[in-house]
């Protein structure tokens, strides 16, 4: 196993010397990150034990104005020739991407015996495993607490401070983008496709937005999240992840009369009844107004973590955003000063689990159904007889909208606690009927 790096080990000389920082990406994270580490040197000098330096960054235009003085540190056009600078101890990666330069510079790093640190969701969620063995392989620390709901110190809560902990279930809001526009359809009845424009333009969504809306940034968040919670390997491939794009005003509406609102909920437990399996989804969700995640609104992210001696934790926050992340990745920078690192994911890699996948259909919940039908005689019956033959149990059914030429309405209903696999036989045996004007809708409610 790697062990916890210290710096008797040389990772930094000798007391007086600074950790140098090579740093790559100077976008809205990097810059924060510079101006961080300027505005409060005295303070991370002080808590870390020495101060931190950047030495060399490197992005992809040289020439742009990014509103910070570059002439102090070298540059880089290559960004993986940081990891090989005699004046660099720990690289710093805030550029993005699974592979490609990331990936590469991630290599080279760990493969050189230095510190890596990223905000790289997707870096750690698809990569995370090997980058840690080689980190372990080569003594170095592999850190990435900016990976995962920016600011919120959710993977050192979850490493350090529940470790004594074994934990029952870990679910969160961990996209600000798809909150923001949930948030946004509940107080103002706009549609899904009207507020996506705006969280675009605030700056809160991914490069490719539908990273956002259907639901891969929080299931790559979700998967780091998860190996440290459980003690598994990372299996980002075995999320199951459903978006927001189908959400209807009349949904929101509907959820807050039965006294919910919608979030887009990442969840992961261990499986009620396969020894050794973990259930990890990401989807909309019904969230009861009692529950805390109920009040998370905007680009807030928040994070609950179940322990079974701590009971529920909660960690909520700035998910994105120049400061919060760039506090993050200082985190972990005052960490390597301290010499406080240990495995990347809490234990070494031979030792995490491997991930078996649990079976979604034995998924045990209450249901939100949302039917378009046209409104013409027979339709309920038809509905209802679906239900009746998987063996689903409706509490409640409601009819919205009127249609006296029969037109389109909406059929909601709320099923009684059931397998997520009659719900789902249910909507495909309807698959093929022409009383549907659109694919139905299943959102699970969220146990309290
Ligand atoms: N696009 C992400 C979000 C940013 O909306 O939460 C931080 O990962």
């Amino acid at each position: 196993m790697g062990k916890a790096m210290t710096m008797a080990d040389g990772m930094i000389d000798d007391m007086t010397q600074p950790l140098r920082i090579g740093l790559a990406g100077l976008g809205t994270v990097g810059v924060g990150l510079l101006r961080l580490i300027e505005g409060n040197s005295a303070l991370l000098a002080e808590r870390g034990g020495v101060s931190l330096a950047v030495t060399a960054v490197s992005a992809r235009e040289r020439g742009r104005d990014r509103g910070v003085d570059l002439s102090g540190f070298a540059w880089e056009d290559d960004m993986t020739a940081l990891a090989a600078r005699g004046d660099v101890d720990v690289v710093v990666e805030v550029v993005g991407g699974s592979s490609g330069a990331a990936l590469e510079l991630a290599r080279a790093t760990l493969g050189a015996g230095k510190a890596f640190v990223t905000a790289n969701k997707a870096l750690i969620a698809e990569h995370g495993h090997e980058l840690a063995e080689l980190a372990e392989a080569n003594e170095a620390a592999l850190l990435f607490e900016a990976a995962v709901a920016g600011g919120i110190p959710v993977v050192k809560g979850l490493r350090e401070g529940a470790a004594a902990n074994r934990v029952e279930r870990l679910y969160g809001i961990l996209n600000g983008t798809s909150n923001f526009i949930l948030s946004e359809m509940e107080t103002s009845g706009r549609a899904f496709a009207d507020v996506l424009g705006e969280a675009q333009e605030k700056g809160y969504a991914e490069a490719d937005p539908s990273f956002d809306i259907g639901g891969i940034d929080a299931a790559h968040k979700l998967a780091i999240l998860a190996a440290i919670g459980f003690g598994t390997q990372l299996d980002f491939a075995g999320v199951k992840t459903e978006g927001i794009d189908r959400l209807r005003p009349a949904d929101v509406a509907e959820a807050a009369r039965l006294g919910h609102v919608i979030r887009l909920v990442a969840m992961a437990r261990p499986s009620g009844g396969e020894e050794g399996a973990l259930l990890q989804k990401v989807a909309p969700m019904l969230v009861p107004l009692g529950h805390p995640l109920a009040h998370v609104t905007g680009p807030t992210n928040a994070v609950v973590v179940e322990g079974d001696f701590a009971g529920r934790l909660l960690f909520q926050g700035a998910g994105a955003g120049a400061e919060p992340t760039a506090s993050a990745v200082a985190a972990d920078l005052v960490d390597l000063a301290r010499g406080m690192t240990g495995p990347a994911f809490a234990v070494p890699t031979d030792r995490l689990m491997e991930a078996r996948r649990a079976d979604h259909g034995a998924n045990e919940a209450r249901f939100y159904l949302r039917f378009s039908v046209y409104d013409r005689p027979g339709v309920l019956a038809e509905l209802t007889a679906a239900m009746r033959d998987a063996g689903v149990s409706i509490e409640t059914m409601m009819q919205r909208g009127q249609s006296a030429e029969g037109g389109e309405v909406l059929v909601m209903m709320v099923t009684h606690h059931g397998r997520e696999r009659c719900v789902r036989y249910a909507l495909e045996a309807l698959g093929g009927s022409d009383v549907l004007t659109d694919a139905p809708l299943a959102l699970q409610l969220l146990a309290d």
